[in-house]
């Protein structure tokens, strides 16, 4: 028993240390979550229940909005699972949805007030489990919004999860996140992260298409990213992507370009621990110009 008190209340301390850090990088703002009955893995229920029929219409509206701009958009895997998540009507039961993803990858939904510490973050994905933020915008944030939040989190990431490629990278993307936080590894990976799993773009035959959750989750950058002459689009390499900086409050400068999941899943697959001791060693390069004879890939 008293073991059982002394962790909990070293996780309390450690929850506290994690929200004050990011309350700090966040503007000095506090986070959106009520993390007060988040356990030590940062889960909470969902309490599906508990969802507004306002937020019910809200989550409707944003669904049909962003749904309607995906054909010729995103990439087609994305298009194909997407009526398998059944999240159109309403805000989808977290349970409900996992049994689906289960039967097919393996994967499940967890539910968590907003964002978790890295660690707790890789070690869900390491599990095979999503962790998805229980709370959805206001009406005034149609468009946009500070921290993730359920739909950005659900609409952008699940559907992906479905497809057996890219979730097996999405496990290997867990485990090497544990790996890389001994290595001194981790900005290089929250970039890999960033500029594949938030904002990737894709070659098809058809023409560049978006997988990025970041892009597919938001009205104004699903068009923007694939027709805008502004951002850089540069064939994909992963010391390139780990030395880009990255902007969080405004759409990319950058876009890197795929050719398939199965490339991304093999060319992060070696060892990482000579590239990160490698990368230490350079300068990390801005996202607003390319370096010297790299190609800008046109938009068609
Ligand atoms: N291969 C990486 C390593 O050894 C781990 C990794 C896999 C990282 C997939 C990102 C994506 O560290
Ligand atoms: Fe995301």
């Amino acid at each position: 028993m008293k073991d059982a008190a002394d962790a909990s209340q070293s996780f309390a301390v450690a929850q506290d240390a994690f929200l004050k850090t990011l309350a700090e990088k966040s503007n000095g703002g506090v986070l959106r979550g009520d993390y007060s009955r988040a356990d030590a893995q940062y889960v909470v229920a969902q309490d599906w229940s508990a969802y507004t029929p306002s937020q019910h219409a809200l989550w409707r509206r944003l669904y049909a909005r962003q749904a309607a701009l995906l054909p010729g958009r995103a990439c087609q895997a994305f298009i194909d699972n997407l009526d398998r998540m059944q999240a159109a009507d309403g805000i989808p039961d977290f349970v409900t949805t996992s049994k689906a993803l289960l039967a097919a990858t393996g994967w499940t939904l967890v539910a968590v007030p907003g964002l978790v510490p890295d660690q707790t973050f890789f070690e869900h994905l390491a599990a095979r489990r999503f962790p998805v933020t229980v709370w959805l915008r206001a009406p005034e944030e149609f468009d946009y919004i500070v921290e993730p939040d359920v739909f950005h989190d659900f609409f952008g990431h699940v559907p992906l999860l479905f497809d057996p490629v890219f979730a097996d990278h999405l496990e290997e993307y867990g485990k090497g996140g544990l790996k890389a936080m001994a290595l001194g590894g981790l900005p290089f990976l929250a970039r890999l992260y960033w500029y594949t799993i938030e904002f990737g773009l894709i070659d098809t035959s058809e023409g560049l298409r978006a997988y990025g959750a970041g892009i597919l989750s938001s009205g104004g950058e699903i068009t923007y990213c694939l027709s805008s002459p502004m951002p850089r689009r540069i064939p994909f390499d992963v010391a390139r992507v780990m030395r880009t900086l990255y902007k969080i409050d405004s759409y990319q400068e950058t876009y890197f370009v795929i050719r398939s999941f199965e490339q991304l899943f093999r060319d992060t697959a070696p060892d990482f621990t000579p590239l990160y001791a490698r990368l230490q060693g350079l300068a990390s390069l801005p996202a607003d110009r390319l370096s010297e004879g790299e190609c800008n890939i046109p938009i068609r």
